[in-house]
């Protein structure tokens, strides 16, 4: 199983923040965006990641996070000369993707929350038995997302982008997994009346082939995309209440490496003393000293 994380785009609803720099590396409490995204391909088990950012940001990304090695995955970027859209990640990835399975975030989502893994591990299992799995949120201005329409049995039954009349509340957040063949498909898609490859259209294929999949986050699971202002800030805030009420730090990366065993004790040793200087390097502390 492959992953890829696409944090490419304008970003412009955060400007002038983003002005300058990208979106994915701004902070959202206590690390860059893009670690929560990371953490979670890291959590499905995938160690080979593919970074796709614009070609001004993606020096940046390499001094961030360099080959992956602090964190015990294997990281390659390649850039995405203009944004045109999510399906394109898979056109882009082709090479990368090879003949695996893949799994794609968008480098702006947060997901947190319990019985996490046992999703991603199940969204790994359908891509192994052909099928793709999309997740769904709750949402209360559902024309602002992507929205799977279920039947009573949970099963999907339509994907549509963005409705001006919305089937359902059940916003598709930015977390994607598929079978083998996905660049196949997304090379066949067509661009929409916005100028993009929809991820919705790829979704859609699968679908009308009955091989679409949906897990639904519970009630109490925190999804966030933080495109805006004030999003950004709320999910620091949160971040910030959930780490303080658990004394931990969380979508830790160099702490999911060390507990799956990618990367030893004195590497993570290692790693805190470049973070000492505060309470993220002292969790690090904290965990050399746990007995494993
Ligand atoms: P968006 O939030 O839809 O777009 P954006 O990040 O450019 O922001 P804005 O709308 O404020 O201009 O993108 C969602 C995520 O997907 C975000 O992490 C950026 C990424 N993305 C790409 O990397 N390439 C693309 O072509 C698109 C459409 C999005």
């Amino acid at each position: 199983m492959k992953g890829i994380i696409l944090a490419g785009g304008t970003g412009s609803r955060l400007f002038p923040i983003t002005e300058g720099v990208s979106k994915q590396l701004i902070p959202i409490y206590d690390k860059p965006m893009i670690y929560y995204p990371l953490s979670c391909l890291m959590l499905a088990n995938i160690k080979d990641i593919l970074i796709i950012t614009t070609p001004e940001d993606q020096y940046s990304f390499m001094r961030l996070l360099k080959d992956g090695r602090d964190f015990g995955v294997n990281i390659t970027y390649i850039t995405q000369s203009k944004p045109e859209g999510l399906a394109q990640a898979f056109i882009l990835g082709e090479d990368f993707i090879g003949d695996s399975e893949s799994a794609m975030i968008l480098g702006d989502n947060i997901f947190y929350g319990n019985n996490f893994s046992d999703l991603l591990d199940n969204a790994c299992k359908n891509a192994k038995e052909g099928y793709a799995t999309i997740f769904g949120n709750e949402v209360k201005d559902p024309e602002r997302f992507g929205i799977m329409e279920l039947d009573n049995n949970l099963n999907v039954v339509s994907v549509e982008e963005k409705p001006k009349k919305p089937k359902s509340n059940w916003a598709i957040t930015g977390l994607y997994f598929y079978p083998k063949g996905v660049s196949k498909l997304a090379k066949s898609i067509k661009k929409s009346d916005r100028g993009e490859y929809e991820i919705t259209t790829l979704n859609d294929f699968y679908l009308k082939k009955n091989k679409l999949k949906a897990q639904l986050l519970e009630e109490g699971f925190t999804w966030f995309d933080t495109g805006t202002f004030d999003s950004q800030l709320d999910a620091s805030n949160m971040i910030r209440t959930i780490e303080i009420n658990k004394d931990k730090v969380i979508c830790c990366p160099e702490q999911i490496g060390y507990y799956k065993g990618w990367i030893s004790k004195n590497d993570l040793k290692n790693r805190a003393k470049v973070l000492s200087k505060n309470s993220y390097g002292k969790y690090l502390y904290k965990i050399v000293e746990e007995e494993k």
